[in-house]
């Protein structure tokens, strides 16, 4: 989930052990185990790391794995990510968010996939295992490092290369699974619903309620661009005071409805991986981290990535041409999965006007994440505790305001850009 993750993706690897295992779960070592034996491993030797500095991890600890076959006619070397929780005491927060990206990977992605009719590079890793029976899930991954894949700089806004790639990816993925619905819909509809049930329990709104008020004190941090008494300042505040209960009676779990499909829920830099050349140019991305995948609006997704991870300069060149492009990526893969007609699941009119419905979210979040991405060290242990604090506690209720957001010239300078061009397109 998107604050949860701020930090983990970015963390260099804090230790290195030499020899087969070092101590970690037996859920981990079990995983890699069962990857290695399915791969045809037959003298395996491991070494496994800690893939996440200490504190790193909000939701989950990565390990990364190398088995190497000591046996020279076995399998090639392998290069693993293993995800699991930070223990096994259970937690209303982390059960389901991992439950949610285990069903991910291991249910819904080889019926994207399959219908679809996806090649490879994929808009996300493969993934070998998961272990959702344990009290301690784990997800075992391949370890996009091994293609040059690695996190973007946070705190860099996105280019329109960088942009470019990410749209084509998150094209793919809202394209398999509005496919999938139409296709597949008995399987569509038990496992969106399994995905979204938890969002429509009291504990998990209240959980995400708490984050998102920390945004609504935008309103009076902005009152040097929009002085009080302006038109644009009366705009604003009714926006932030109102889009809350908006997202959560409307946006969050929506029912059925033109562009609702199966969804990352957490579109931002920190949750993808991007692939550079030798020259440094980025040659594609992939999505990672799909922890808040539900049933919602494929909007929201969009609208967070291209609004809340940009620059304005670079909207105004390349805005029109990144929509274009994400929504022709969108309706070839319908194509691809056979739909003859795409618009009839979503016309370029339904996909912007959706758009223009969901851009709150994006602004709504803007001052969060730049905040986040920003953060120095300071900043970054404030959110770490934050964060353990909300996932140790059993009342998510508790949690409300446990950060606040430093409202630098730089957030400040993001968030009015955004507003200035959400106001320009008749979108607040
Ligand atoms: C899941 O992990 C537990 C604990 O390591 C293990 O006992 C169980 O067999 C695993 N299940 C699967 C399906 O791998």
């Amino acid at each position: 989930m998107w604050l949860l993750a701020i930090v983990p993706g970015s963390a260099v690897l804090a230790m290195a052990s030499s020899g087969s295992t070092m101590d970690v779960p037996a859920v981990v070592q079990d995983g890699i185990a069962a990857v290695a034996s399915k791969a045809g491993f037959k003298k395996p030797r491991f070494h496994i790391e800690s893939g996440s500095n200490a504190g790193d991890g909000y939701t989950s600890i990565i390990y990364r794995a190398i088995i190497h076959d000591e046996d020279t006619t076995g399998a090639d070397e392998m290069r693993l990510i293993c995800k699991t929780t930070l223990s096994d005491t259970g937690n209303m927060v982390h059960d389901f968010l991992f439950d949610a990206e285990s069903v991910l990977y291991s249910t819904i992605v080889p019926v994207l996939m399959d219908v679809a009719k996806l090649k490879e590079p994929l808009p996300w890793p493969k993934c070998f295992h998961a272990n959702t029976t344990s009290a301690r899930p784990c997800l075992v991954l391949e370890d996009k490092c091994v293609e040059r894949f690695r996190m973007a700089n946070r705190r860099v806004p996105l280019d329109e290369h960088h942009a470019r790639h990410a749209v084509t990816q998150l094209g793919r993925f809202h394209g398999a699974t509005m496919a999938m619905a139409l296709q597949r819909p008995a399987e569509f509809d038990a496992l969106a619903d399994r995905l979204t049930a938890p969002y429509r329990t009291d504990a998990v709104r209240t959980f995400w309620k708490s984050w998102m008020l920390v945004a609504e004190e935008t309103p009076a941090m902005m009152l040097e661009r929009y002085p009080e008494g302006t038109a644009a300042h009366a705009k604003v505040k009714r926006f932030f005071s109102t889009f809350g209960d908006k997202y959560f009676s409307e946006l969050m779990t929506p029912g059925k409805g033109v562009g609702n499909s199966i969804m990352h829920g957490d579109c931002h830099v920190n949750n993808m991986l991007f692939q550079y050349d030798e020259a440094g140019a980025v040659t594609g991305c992939c999505l990672i981290d799909f922890q808040t995948a539900r049933f919602s609006h494929t909007a929201l997704d969009l609208g967070t990535l291209l609004l809340s991870c940009t620059e304005k300069a670079m909207r105004d060149r390349h805005w029109d041409d990144l929509l274009k492009h994400y929504h022709t990526v969108l309706q070839n893969t319908l194509r691809d999965a056979g739909i003859k007609d795409p618009d009839t699941v979503y016309s370029w009119d339904q996909f912007v006007a959706r758009l223009g419905d969901m851009a709150g979210f994006g602004l709504f979040l803007t001052p969060l994440l730049v905040h986040g991405m920003g953060a120095d060290e300071e900043q970054v242990k404030e959110l770490q505790s934050s964060c353990a604090t909300v996932l140790s506690e059993d009342d998510p209720a508790a949690t409300a305001g446990v950060f606040k957001i430093k409202w630098t010239s730089e957030v400040r300078r993001r968030v009015g850009d955004v507003i200035d061009d959400v106001m320009r397109w008749g979108w607040m």
